[in-house]
């Protein structure tokens, strides 16, 4: 008798776990994506956040899946930014989306995330080739640096090649230049800076360099660096070549306060209010992302990694891991003729 108790004790077990193990397998009704970004005062940051919060929202309206998006800023801090992926394991987030502090220091995030079996997509910060490679479950969303930088460099050229005299403003034959760069150790940063001014000298623009200087792409900083330039070298700049809009909004700001009307600044980002420089004319041109592709493919990702579906199709990604973001040349109208040109 004790025996056929057991027996259907047993049976009813396995009945039981069989019934748990097809629950399991049910479709999830819901994603929930933990996403910290390295600084949440970043304009370019800030623009791409703006489009996966709507991207987010489109694809739970499109496919009736709650999407819970938790959004914290690292303040520039990676202990900071370590602890928010903690916690968003502990919440029990079905993917992560990292803009990492300081992208040669990402292996704890990885580490935590192999083993909760939470997979990360990074964006714009691009962690280091041997960390990407520790996890096939690992992404990377941003803009090739060097296309960008190629692209900043050739809206110079064309204007140059086109009207000489557009670009070396004092027609002595020779432009003068100085340089806003990004963090030094940002990828971008020293890619945009060699590609951009190698890509004017092999399109013949004779440049000569003033001087240059690191505002880690921030607006302020460029501002107080370009006004000390311009007290050390007055009527000599002809073009500000930044790597990104924010710090060539500073060099505006700075020529602005100097009542100096003629020198060319050049970005890149298309940010907002770097594009309401473009149409007002105060900045000569930008390398825009494709802010649109950009974030959804940053909500793309996340929901069919997060919800462990295959992985769509309209973001191809190089060897099953990089995601490039296409990328335009924005010119004022005033370099090309009417309105802003798109390349
Ligand atoms: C760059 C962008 C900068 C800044 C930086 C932050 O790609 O051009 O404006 O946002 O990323 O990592």
């Amino acid at each position: 008798m004790r025996g056929k108790k057991l027996l259907l004790l047993v049976g009813l077990t396995l009945i039981l776990t069989a019934c748990q193990g097809s629950q399991k397998e049910e479709p999830k009704t819901s994603i929930r994506i933990g996403i910290s970004l390295y600084r949440g005062d970043d304009t370019f940051i800030n623009n791409i956040r703006s489009v996966v919060e709507e991207k987010a929202k489109e694809y739970e309206r499109e496919s009736g899946i709650k999407v819970t998006l938790d959004i914290q800023d690292a303040k520039g801090s990676q202990n900071t930014q370590n602890s928010q992926v903690e916690r968003f394991i502990a919440l029990g987030c079905d993917v992560l989306c990292i803009n990492p502090v300081d992208r040669m220091d990402a292996s704890l995030i990885i580490d935590r995330a192999m083993t909760a079996g939470v997979p990360v997509v990074f964006f714009n910060r691009q962690p280091v080739e041997e960390d990407m490679n520790r996890w096939d479950r690992l992404y990377y969303i941003g803009v090739d640096a060097r296309e960008t930088a190629v692209l900043q460099g050739r809206m110079v050229v064309d204007l140059y090649r086109k009207q000489p005299d557009a670009v070396d403003r004092n027609g002595d034959g020779v432009v003068s230049y100085v340089l806003l760069e990004g963090e030094s150790s940002h990828q971008d940063s020293l890619i945009r800076t060699e590609w951009s001014i190698q890509t004017l000298k092999d399109g013949g623009v004779p440049i000569e360099k003033i001087t240059g200087g690191i505002a880690n792409w921030e607006r302020s900083q460029a501002s107080a660096l370009m006004e000390q330039w311009l007290l050390a070298c007055p009527d000599i700049i002809e073009l500000v070549v930044s790597n990104n809009d924010d710090m060539a909004l500073g060099a505006i700001d700075a020529l602005e306060r100097a009542g100096i009307a003629d020198v060319n600044v050049i970005g890149i980002d298309g940010t907002t209010p770097g594009m309401e420089a473009l149409k007002s004319g105060k900045l000569l041109g930008t390398v825009s992302a494709n802010k649109e592709l950009y974030g959804s493919a940053i909500v793309g990702l996340a929901v069919s990694c997060g919800l462990g579906e295959e992985l769509p199709e309209e973001y191809p990604l190089e060897e099953g891991t990089y995601y490039w973001t296409p990328q335009e040349i924005l010119v004022r109208d005033s370099a090309q003729g009417e309105g802003i040109e798109e390349n």
